[in-house]
């Protein structure tokens, strides 16, 4: 592969920092062996990654215990889990009009079997008055869950705001933070949220195929098991075990991907959770800065907030007059530099920012990323549109 500056990190972050290969390598070549399932020490020390793995994501998710911290394959399967889990016919659920298809076609099957939807209009730019939430609230409501930042802009939605409007009305709260973990403070338990959604891949700085869901509140004892199985415990029961995680885990889990996960979860605690948001909203801004310039000469439209506050470092832009595949293809193959185009797997969040069906062309930063390759992006796009 040639020279390129990748600029898809909310797709899946890339580079990963180097512990996480050498300690999945070293997993496979050293230890290698089952969870819960062997009486011997490697299998102990296996057993330990992978706890000291649920106890970093309870820590920096806010959790209240690491045996409610489940894991799955990603954030998609997690959301699956808690929606398929928990509601049923007649239930009513608010989402926010942000959403990614992982809630919304989970919802739309969900639906045919009798389960009411009510989207929260959010803003032209992404944002949610929690009001609009609270309006929706009907005594059947049983579920709020919206996003924690859009894949597609960056806004940040207001999750402890949000939390509150659902504690008072006794309704469970989903967050998918697809978008955030790793890269925003989340206190699940401390804002009163009842479960938190997470992939590894993306700002966890994780390998791809791990994911989970940190419950709080006794949410995980209402929800019912989205894949049965062995677990390695109770093995006398041909019904799933009654007691966290094992009650949502079944079958050998991604050990390789669970214990890179863990590595890449000491990097961000070593690293700093602020400093890499520092780092990459100063990157953001300068994006931002230059786009405003091409802006203001006609040549793209930036979509979303244009300031830093409640943002992450996802950036849409449209390019009026030229096609967007083919400025995005032009980036890549005249500049090697990586970016999304299209609506993002997120058609709600597009019919929301006015950018539907045409979409977008996305940049988003992360923890590897220059101001040169920021700036590289920039000038790519300015003789590109020129
Ligand atoms: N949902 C991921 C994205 O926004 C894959 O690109």
């Amino acid at each position: 592969m040639g020279e390129r500056i990748y600029l898809d990190n909310a797709s899946t972050t890339f580079p990963k920092p180097a512990a996480v290969p050498e300690t999945m390598v070293r997993y496979m070549t050293v230890a290698g062996t089952n969870i819960g399932r062997g009486d011997y020490s490697s299998a102990f020390d296996v057993e330990d990654a992978v706890f000291c793995a649920r106890e970093r994501l309870c820590g920096l998710l806010g959790g209240e215990d690491p045996s409610q911290v489940v894991f799955t394959r990603n954030v998609t399967e997690s959301l699956n889990l808690v929606l398929k889990g928990y509601l049923r016919p007649g239930d009513h659920v608010v989402v926010s009009s942000m959403e990614h298809n992982a809630v919304m076609r989970p919802l739309s099957q969900l639906a045919e079997l009798g389960v009411r939807v009510d989207r929260a209009e959010c803003s032209p730019t992404g944002e949610l008055d929690p009001a609009c939430v609270e309006r929706l609230i009907e005594p059947c409501t049983r579920l709020v869950l919206t996003t924690h930042a859009s894949n597609v802009c960056g806004t940040v939605l207001p999750i402890e705001r949000i939390a509150e409007v659902c504690r008072a009305h006794g309704v469970r709260y989903v967050v998918d933070a697809a978008q955030t973990a790793g890269v925003l403070p989340i206190d699940a338990a401390g804002w009163g949220i009842d479960v938190v959604c997470f992939t590894g891949h993306k700002g966890l700085l994780g390998p791809q195929g791990v994911g989970g869901a940190v419950f709080c509140n006794g949410f995980a004892s209402e929800i019912n098991a989205l894949v049965a199985g062995g677990t390695g415990s109770s093995s006398d029961l041909e019904r799933m075990p009654a007691f966290m995680p094992d009650r949502l885990e079944a079958g050998t889990p991604n050990l390789p991907g669970i214990i890179g996960l863990g590595a890449a979860l000491v990097w961000i605690e070593e690293r700093g959770i602020d400093a890499i948001r520092e780092h990459e909203l100063a990157l953001t801004g300068r994006l931002i800065g230059g786009l405003a310039e091409l802006e203001d000469a006609g040549k793209v439209r930036v979509v979303g907030k244009k300031s830093l506050e409640g943002r992450t470092g996802v950036v849409s832009i449209q390019t009026p007059g030229r096609e967007l595949a083919e400025v995005a293809h032009e980036l890549d193959a005249r500049h090697g530099i990586q970016v999304r185009v299209g609506l993002h797997c997120a058609p709600s969040a597009h019919r929301t920012l006015g950018t539907f069906p045409t979409g977008t062309i996305r940049f988003s930063v992360g923890w590897a990323n220059t101001e040169d390759d920021v700036d590289a992006a920039l000038a790519a796009l300015r003789e590109i549109l020129a």
